[in-house]
């Protein structure tokens, strides 16, 4: 997150957790302004206890507040991470400043529903990377608003991103099985099936793409 981050003015982490983002940002001097949310207190708690930890109590705010609804001012970069996709579009899409600001986020789940939702709000995809702990894969990306339209796939496959084959061969593997259990039981419905399978060809394209430039 902290590598998509890069530096600017202000940021904050939303669902912050342990806090370790803030921190680091803090630890860098690489934001002027550095604040961290989170919904529970227990959370912000280890946020404050890893910002003492670390001697930076003072350069960061802390607020226990549902996405940004209690987060006072506006900040240039929001940083979201380890929430779900629809989450992460309802903390956005209730923010009024939030459209103008830069976006590091990295969804666990509901990528492309987030992804429709970046579209829709007018923002594009600048850079994405995939990590890799504990043998599972991580997708993290920027976004702004912009002209061009919003696409993880192709901003990773510009990228030529070193975990990109490895991960989506995981997907394949991982939605294939979803629609061969979905086409053997009755009670998924035939459009569930359908957007499945439209899942399952677009990640068969991007292998292709990647096989290409690997051969
Ligand atoms: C899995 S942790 C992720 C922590 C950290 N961001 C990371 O990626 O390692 C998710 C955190 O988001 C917080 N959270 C969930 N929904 C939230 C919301 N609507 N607003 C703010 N924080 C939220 C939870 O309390 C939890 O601390």
């Amino acid at each position: 997150m902290a590598k998509l981050a890069g530096s600017g003015k202000s940021v904050v982490d939303v669902g912050t957790d342990h806090g370790y983002v803030p921190v680091y940002f803090a630890q860098k001097g690489l934001f002027e302004r550095i604040a961290a949310s989170d919904i529970n207190g227990g959370p912000l708690e280890s946020a404050r206890a890893s910002a003492r930890e670390y001697g930076v109590f003072d350069r960061i705010a802390f607020y226990l507040s549902d996405g940004l609804r209690d987060v006072p001012g506006a900040f240039d970069t929001v940083v979201i991470a380890g929430m779900g996709g629809e989450t992460m579009a309802d903390i956005l899409s209730a923010c009024s400043w939030a459209k103008d600001a830069r976006l590091i986020l990295q969804p666990q789940s509901r990528v492309e529903e987030l992804g429709a939702y970046l579209k829709s709000a007018g923002f594009v995809c600048q850079r994405a990377l995939l990590c890799r702990d504990s043998g599972r894969c991580y997708l993290a990306f920027s976004a702004s608003a912009g002209e061009g339209g919003f696409d993880i796939a192709r901003a990773l496959l510009d990228s030529r991103d070193g975990l990109l084959r490895e991960c989506v061969e995981k997907e394949v593997i991982r939605v294939g099985r979803a629609v061969s259990g979905m086409e053997s039981g009755s009670a998924a419905p035939e459009a569930g099936i359908t957007l499945m399978k439209n899942k399952l060809s677009r990640l068969e394209n991007i292998l292709r793409e990647v096989n290409s430039w690997q051969n």
